[in-house]
């Protein structure tokens, strides 16, 4: 495994959502050797959100192909059900959303007890005193920064006062993940405001060349990231 949660300080992930489904091994190789350092798996149920992705099979055969960190963000209705099946796929990490599950605290231990990190994640207008029974646990928070569904949306500037609040309450060791809307402008303010690992799915794979989209990326965000918090 070339990454894990903790390195880099500062950390891109490209999410596979805008990637050309038809050659998706060849996608990844590429930002895999541009130096991503996780690779987000956005699996949607068309419940949760209205829109479809993949399942574990998908995982499974991409993990074949691939030495990068898994992170999956699961936007699923059950979480509960599905994790076990996303890690034995080859999942490194599962994200669930607080908005669809009654007992978080059970789902971070089961997540644990299946040996992968466990990420929580918050839809836009979601405050974060609903996962403050899970905080001490949770190894990252997820802020999206648009409402999930769809790749391509525009940034929602609203969620930087969460990501600024879980700065303040996160330990040096729990990640804080911002998801939707970045590209080269957008991550400087939500890099500002504490956001360490930063997803972008269009401003990375909607290029033409993504290896080379995903360095120009870190090369505007890691010095943001050292002048606030190194
Ligand atoms: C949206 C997904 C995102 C999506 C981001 O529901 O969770 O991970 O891929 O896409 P962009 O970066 O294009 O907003
Ligand atoms: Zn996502």
């Amino acid at each position: 495994m070339k990454n894990s949660l903790q390195e880099p300080a500062l950390r891109i992930a490209p999410s596979i959502l805008s990637a050309d489904f038809a050659r998706l091994a060849d996608q990844v190789a590429e930002v895999e050797s541009a130096g991503a350092d996780l690779l987000h798996l956005d699996v949607m149920d068309g419940h949760f959100v209205p829109n479809l992705t993949f399942g574990p099979v998908i995982v499974k055969r991409l993990r074949k192909h691939s030495k990068l960190f898994f992170d999956a963000h699961l936007m699923i209705t059950d979480p509960r059900k599905y994790a076990e099946p996303f890690i034995k796929a080859g999942a490194n990490h599962i994200t669930f959303h607080i908005e669809t599950v009654e007992h978080p605290d059970e789902l971070v231990d089961h997540l644990h007890s299946l040996g992968v990190s466990a990420g929580v994640s918050l839809n836009p207008t979601t405050p974060v005193s609903t996962i403050e029974p899970i905080l001490p646990k949770i190894d990252m928070v997820l802020v999206m920064s648009v409402w999930p569904g769809f790749g391509g949306q525009a940034f929602i500037p609203d969620v930087l006062d969460k990501v600024r609040e879980l700065k303040t309450r996160l330990q040096p060791s729990q990640r804080l993940e911002i998801d939707g809307g970045i590209d080269s402008d957008t991550v400087v303010s939500a890099t500002e405001a504490g956001a360490d690992t930063i997803v972008a799915g269009s401003a990375v794979f909607g290029e033409p060349d993504p290896g080379a989209a995903l360095q120009r990326l870190r090369a505007v965000a890691v010095p943001v990231y050292e002048e606030h918090r190194g």
